[in-house]
């Protein structure tokens, strides 16, 4: 049996964006409470005016914002989290989280973070297929973070492969299972 969480859902800078959008509104439409936190380049790919509605509460993307997070927005974003989902997870974002980089919000939040952890990859085949991609994905396994996906389609580079972010659904039933652990 699910049960209604705290979650922070990090949004990455890809095209797959749009998507999170839908899972930010599914997961609160279920009863849970979800802070949003974009990196500074995911604001090219979708709005925060978007997720913040959706979500019900500021989206995070400041790391120095001393009048609304004197002990650090890192810190107080993700205290008391059941779960952090990142959604689009960014080639960049996978690289940061595998070798502890901590140079923005998402990034520094994700070591300080004690719920587990679910990534939905997103990108094209040729980065998924990378050797550092796949060597980040096999460092982050071992460290015991969750993945769902990446699936097999329609990428926006016009290819057909894999590297589309699963469906919102699928990552909501993925993040439910998560929290249903004892
Ligand atoms: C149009 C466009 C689409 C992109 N799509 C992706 C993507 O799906 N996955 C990915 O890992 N990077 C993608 N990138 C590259 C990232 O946006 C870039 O690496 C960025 O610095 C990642 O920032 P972040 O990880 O801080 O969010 C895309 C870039 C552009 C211009």
């Amino acid at each position: 049996m699910s049960r209604v969480g705290k979650l922070v859902v990090g949004v990455g800078a890809g095209i797959a964006a749009f998507k999170t959008a839908t899972l930010v509104s599914q997961l609160v439409q279920s009863g849970h409470r979800v802070r949003v936190v974009m990196t500074p380049a995911a604001q090219h790919f979708i709005g925060a005016s978007t997720l913040s509605a959706l979500s019900g509460a500021a989206v995070a993307g400041e790391s120095f914002d001393p009048a609304r997070y004197p002990l650090g927005a890192h810190i107080e974003v993700v205290q008391d989290a059941d779960l952090l989902i990142v959604a689009p997870a960014t080639a960049d974002l996978m690289a940061k989280f595998a070798h502890g980089i901590a140079d923005n919000l998402l990034s520094t939040l994700w070591l300080q973070a004690a719920c587990p952890a679910l990534l939905a990859p997103a990108m094209s085949n040729v980065m998924w297929e990378k050797p550092a991609v796949q060597r980040n994905v096999a460092q982050l396994r071992a460290d015991g973070v969750h993945f769902v996906g990446p699936d097999e389609g329609w990428l926006s580079c016009r290819e057909r492969g894999a590297g589309r972010m699963s469906e919102p659904e699928a990552i909501q039933a993925a993040a439910e299972a998560l929290l249903s652990e004892p």
